[in-house]
């Protein structure tokens, strides 16, 4: 399975860069969107992409097959908070989240699935989140749209089986990144302190998952929902 074209969306930092560096080191040809700074490595291709506009993923994928053929690999991984209690959130703020976090997904699925039909494989993985499962104060937006994404990743699974293309779901928890950068020290260590594993993960312990999801050992697996998140979920 080496030498696919693989495409991560939010390739450019945090937990993309780290899944991108894996698919690479498996011998995958990659492709990364960024919409600000490219990826600080050489070895992927970087187009400019805004999930928030089908025209902007459409010129995109459009790119990534001139250049390195048709896409095999989909990580949807880009993803933004817009936090508050609801109480106190704009309808702006739930939009735009819903809009990045979820339907940014649909609209690269959507955009790569017709090639993986052609070829009759494909693997797809999106990067949702624990509170998808357990739920977040401040995080009604978040949630849903990173819960959103089990359910469509499940109901397209059950559409793409029988074209040996998988569709999963990887869930972190706490994460070391410029996401959860901005948390105060306090609340850092209180968080660490609810994860049974007593730490933020890394983003490359997300990638190993990823990448192992992606890969030929994985080709049993569809449908699934895989936590990364040093314990919080049990499970789930
Ligand atoms: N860190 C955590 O604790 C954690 C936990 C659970 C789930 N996750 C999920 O994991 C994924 C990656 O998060 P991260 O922690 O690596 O976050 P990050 O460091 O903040 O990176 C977010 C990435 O998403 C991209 N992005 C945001 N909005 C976009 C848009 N409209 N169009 C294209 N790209 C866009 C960003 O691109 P730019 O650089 O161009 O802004 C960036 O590459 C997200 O889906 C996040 O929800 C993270």
């Amino acid at each position: 399975m080496s030498g696919r074209t693989a495409l991560v969306s939010g390739g450019n930092r945090g937990i993309g860069l780290a899944v991108a560096r894996a698919l690479h080191a498996d011998g995958d040809s990659v492709a990364v969107t960024c919409r600000s700074a490219p990826p600080p490595d050489d070895d992927f291709l970087a187009v400019k992409c805004d999930v928030t506009s089908t025209g902007s993923v459409d010129d995109a994928v459009t790119e990534v097959e001139e250049r390195l053929g048709p896409v095999q690999v989909l990580v949807a991984n880009a993803g933004i908070t817009r936090d508050a209690l609801l109480v106190r959130m704009g309808e702006e703020d739930f939009l735009d989240v819903l809009d990045t976090n979820l339907t940014g997904a649909v609209r690269l699925v959507r955009r790569t699935l017709r090639g993986m039909i052609r070829r009759r494989h494909g693997r797809i993985v999106l990067i949702s989140s624990s509170s998808a499962l357990s739920g977040s104060p401040g995080q009604t937006n978040y949630a849903a749209a990173k819960a959103g994404m089990v359910g469509f990743a499940r109901s397209l699974a059950r559409e793409l089986g029988p074209r040996d293309i998988t569709v999963n779901v990887v869930t972190p928890g706490w994460i070391d990144t410029d996401m959860t950068a901005a948390l105060p020290g306090e609340a850092r260590d209180q968080a660490a302190a609810t994860v049974p594993l007593g730490r933020f993960g890394s983003p490359d312990e997300v990638a190993a998952a990823v990448r192992f999801l992606a890969g030929r050992q994985a080709g049993y697996i569809t449908g699934a929902v895989v936590p990364v998140d040093g314990g919080i979920g049990m499970g789930h």
